[in-house]
């Protein structure tokens, strides 16, 4: 864990977010969590690749909807460069913004169990992760404790207490989605799914927070190689969560240590996810902010 000399505004399970007065200091750690709990292994480099990756699409998209990002060098201490940025405060939505472009995960549990997901209908006849017909705003909870829960649109809107705040947040959600994916598709990626958070800023405006379009926050498929009617191989955290759900684990914390050869295979499936979407290497990312050697 990094000990900044900076008051501390909350510790997330993979994230500090630090106080600078009239904004926050918000540090991605290496720390990885399956099933919400965080694993005592940490993934070395993935906080760099969280924030960079982040930094690419919050600059693809700004001209989308404003985001908190302030700077990723002024007012960032020298040894969290490359994994911390600057941000404006918020005051954050009480829902994690879903978008689901393919059926997969819990959505695809719910269409099995009752051919809707978060309460829109689907066609019938559709197979593990197929695409869907149109991506899909599938809002959820966030839990401060446990597992966040899947909401419909009506219980986002009593959630927050702002129907239009929430009708605001889904466009901008979907237009998200639909710009990322296809970015990502050019790239030889599918975007499978994604959240975004949202909050709003002193003067009401809706503001794209947190972090955006990672592999901690989204799945992300080989597009080479993509079949549905089974599960698919990822960039993203499915890759730990498997090995972690065939370890014995219950999934009651603590989480297990990470055996290296899993590491290994999570740390290059970040960085490769990193390079693939944004065509450079990480390394130009961690010169660019000036992280440290
Ligand atoms: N601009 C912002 N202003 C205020 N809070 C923010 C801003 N951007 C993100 N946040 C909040 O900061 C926290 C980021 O920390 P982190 O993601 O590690 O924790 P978490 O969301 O509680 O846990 P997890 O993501 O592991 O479920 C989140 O609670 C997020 O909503
Ligand atoms: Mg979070």
């Amino acid at each position: 864990m990094t000990a900044l000399a900076l008051p501390l505004n909350a510790r997330g399970k993979v994230r500090e977010l630090y106080d600078l007065g009239d904004a926050l200091l918000m540090v991605a750690s290496d720390r990885i969590s399956t099933y919400d709990a965080v694993h005592p292994t940490p993934i070395p480099g993935k906080g760099q690749v969280l924030t960079g990756l982040s930094a690419f699409w919050f600059e693809r998209t700004a001209g989308l909807v404003p985001n908190h990002v302030l700077s990723y060098e002024d007012g960032v201490p020298e040894e969290v460069r490359g994994r911390a940025v600057k941000v404006r405060k918020l005051r954050m939505l009480p829902v994690e913004c879903v978008v689901r472009g393919y059926i997969t995960g819990s959505g695809w549990k719910d269409y099995q169990a009752t051919g809707t997901v978060s309460g829109i209908a689907l066609p019938a006849g559709l197979r593990e992760s197929d695409q869907l017909p149109e991506p899909i705003f599938t809002p959820s909870t966030k839990a401060l404790e446990g597992h966040d829960e899947a909401i419909d649109l009506e219980g986002a809107v009593a959630a927050v207490g702002d129907r239009s705040l929430v009708e605001a947040a889904r466009d901008a959600s979907l237009a998200l989605y639909r710009a990322a994916s296809e970015h990502a598709r050019e790239r030889g990626v599918i975007l499978a799914d994604t959240k975004f958070e949202f909050g709003v800023d002193e003067q009401g405006a809706l503001v794209l927070g947190d972090e955006v379009l990672t592999p901690d926050s989204s799945r992300y498929w080989p597009a080479d190689g993509y079949a549905p009617g089974r599960g698919q191989p990822s960039f993203d955290k499915q890759y730990v969560r498997d090995w972690a759900a065939g370890s014995g684990w219950d999934k009651a914390p603590p989480a297990p240590a990470i055996p290296d050869d899993v590491v290994a295979g999570t740390r290059a499936r970040y960085q490769e996810a990193y390079e693939l979407i944004t065509g450079e290497p990480l390394s130009a990312w961690l010169s660019r902010t000036g992280a440290p050697a």
